[in-house]
């Protein structure tokens, strides 16, 4: 399976992805996840990747692309991979597209998680990352355990200017890749507002339509 999650900012998608790629035994790639990592390390990439996160920009896309498609080549992702956050633009999708195409095989399905914009914000400033397991929570919609408290992250693009600034390049620079998917056959639309376990059911049931 070789799929895209795609959805706003907070939508649920590091979520999701974590609760599905063991079952259907994929590798999850997150262009989040991997821009964050070059950060952490101080590479070049990060260096350069950095100012845009913390302002809730989009990375230049040709940072990006050269990250995701060296990542999908790599022998793990070779019988089917988890995209996450990428593409991001219609220069992304193509890119992409061009890739697969030239390597000899096609995207299998594209998720859209639809969460509405006013829920966003809410989730977005209370969101925690534990950066021993990965393991996402939310202060309120799925708490912690106390004795981890100490050790959780708040990532430094959570915070409501710039969850709305994410919100702002997601209309206008995400949302048209969406209509290209959808008509190539691709794509389905799945309800992200309920609990994590209703959207993976519901996420479920598309793959197999
Ligand atoms: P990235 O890390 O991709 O951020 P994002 O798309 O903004 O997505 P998030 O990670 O914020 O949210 P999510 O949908 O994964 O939600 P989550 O599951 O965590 O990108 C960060 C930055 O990197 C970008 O702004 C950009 O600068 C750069 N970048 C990355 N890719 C790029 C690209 N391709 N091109 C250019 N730049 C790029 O859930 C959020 C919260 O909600 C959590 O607290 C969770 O517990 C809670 N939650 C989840 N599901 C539910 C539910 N069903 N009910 C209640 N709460 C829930």
């Amino acid at each position: 399976m070789r799929m895209i999650l795609v959805g706003p900012p907070g939508a649920g998608k590091g979520t999701q992805a974590a609760r599905l790629v063991h079952s259907l035994g994929i590798p999850h790639i997150s262009s989040g996840d991997m821009l964050r990592a070059a950060v952490k390390e101080g590479t070049e990439m990060g260096l350069q990747a950095d100012g845009f996160m913390k302002a809730g920009k989009l990375v230049p896309d040709d940072v990006v692309i050269g990250m995701i498609l060296d990542r999908i080549a790599r022998p793990d992702a070779a019988g089917g991979f988890m995209l996450d956050g990428f593409p991001r633009t219609i220069p992304q999708a193509a890119a992409l597209s061009d890739a697969m195409t030239s390597a000899g095989y096609a995207l299998d399905r594209v998720l859209l998680i639809e969460v509405p914009d006013e829920l966003i914000i809410e989730r977005g400033v209370g969101r925690r990352n534990d950066p021993v397991t990965g393991r996402i929570y939310h202060v309120t919609f799925d708490p912690p355990p106390a004795e981890i408290a100490d050790r959780l992250v708040h990532r430094k693009d959570d915070t409501a200017a710039a969850i709305t600034e994410r919100l702002g390049y997601y209309h206008a620079w995400t949302a048209p890749i969406v209509p290209i998917y959808d008509a190539q056959g691709l794509l389905r639309r799945v309800d992200g507002v309920g609990t994590p376990a209703q959207v993976t059911a519901r996420i479920t049931a598309a793959l197999g339509a």
